[in-house]
């Protein structure tokens, strides 16, 4: 058990910080995206210490986060044209590319894997940590394994006090969901492997449509026992207690699936539900503001001992595509058409 500390994202928070990372402890930092729960990326004891805190199957590997640009050759073996292009275009920022890993890397930060997944936050806070530190954080999201990613810092209180020592404070996260991941199959196409802000059409747009493909996970359950290319998306996650189900329809459908379907700790996203009104997030907001805030939505949830909720099918492209990808998982792939 520990005292958990939270640090301001000050200069001597920030010191604070690093000194707990750079003696092989472990610490939550915000990024941009999420809270991630980071440790010295180099240092295999460090790292086994973030799997324990979270919960986290061994198989499933961390992401490397750089605070220079420069220090992707660090780390990633051959990094490819487009490659490059997108890092020079989206970093610092919410994407993770995926590349053959230098054998600096160890296999417990890689979850086993010749790859390592390596993003540079746009965050200053998170950035300032990782330079203080000297090393690579390897983070995964500060939350226990499953439950909905943390995008504020209350959150990461509820799921990590008492099991790690510091967390540094950076307040409401901007994005909202975690980095988009892809990788680059033998033609140097980017393979998306979860969506993110970073979208398809973004990355087309820098490197072309037809180098860009969705990798099938991103929006079909993945079958037990398949090979995955990132082992992540076989996991359920962000799931509140409250069983999830998307609704897919028209706005009027959907009021009236909710209404056919109302019950003591049922929720939907309908004006008259006044327990739990989250119909704001879906009816009138941009898929940008719906990422912000649903992983706050998913945990509201369980703070009101939800049952069921019914949520409304997020659009399947831009950033909508990353809504409806975490909402599938929290709906363990439950979908029904109206
Ligand atoms: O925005 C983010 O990416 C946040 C913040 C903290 O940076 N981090 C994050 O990490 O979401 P995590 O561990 O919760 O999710 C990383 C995802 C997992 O699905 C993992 O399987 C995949 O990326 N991944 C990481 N390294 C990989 C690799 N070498 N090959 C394939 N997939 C990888
Ligand atoms: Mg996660």
């Amino acid at each position: 058990m520990y005292d958990t500390k939270i640090l301001p994202p000050t200069p001597e928070g920030i010191r604070e910080a690093a000194e707990i990372l750079r003696n092989g402890g472990i610490a939550a930092i915000p990024t941009e995206t999420v809270y991630g729960l980071a440790a010295n990326a180099l240092d295999e004891n460090a790292c086994r210490e973030i799997f324990k805190a979270k919960g986290r199957p061994s198989d499933n590997p961390l992401i490397v986060h750089i605070g220079r640009f420069e220090d992707i050759y660090k780390y990633a073996e051959g990094v490819s044209g487009n490659a490059l292009r997108l890092a020079r275009e989206f970093m610092p920022g919410p994407l993770t590319m995926v590349l053959p890993k230098k054998d600096i890397i160890p296999a417990v930060t890689s979850g086993g894997l010749d790859t390592v997944g390596i993003r540079f936050p746009a965050n200053k806070t998170a950035q300032a940590v990782i330079n203080e530190c000297g090393y690579p954080l390897a983070a995964p999201s500060a939350n226990l394994s499953g439950s909905p990613s943390p995008t504020a810092l209350s959150h990461v209180v509820r799921d990590m006090s008492g099991r790690i020592p510091a967390i540094v404070d950076g307040g409401c996260c901007t994005v909202g969901v975690e980095s988009t991941v892809l990788t680059f199959d033998e033609r140097d196409r980017a393979v998306i492997l979860r969506p993110g802000f970073v979208t398809p059409e973004d990355i087309g747009g820098i490197i072309g449509e037809d180098n860009v493909i969705c990798s099938a996970g991103v929006t079909e359950r993945v079958a037990e026992g398949e090979r995955v290319l990132s082992p992540g998306m076989k996991y359920k996650h962000y799931a509140p207690k409250a069983n999830v189900t998307i609704i897919e329809g028209s706005y009027d459908g959907y009021v009236e699936y909710v209404a056919a379907h109302n019950g003591s700790g049922v929720f939907g996203a309908v004006e008259d539900n006044r327990s739990y009104p989250f119909s704001s997030l879906f009816w009138g907001a941009s898929p940008e503001e719906q990422a912000r805030r649903l992983f706050d939505v998913l945990r509201g949830l369980d703070d009101r001992n939800a049952v069921q909720a019914y949520f409304p099918c997020p659009e399947k492209k831009g950033v909508g595509l990353a809504v409806y990808n975490r909402l599938l998982r929290a709906a363990g792939f439950e979908v029904i058409r109206l």
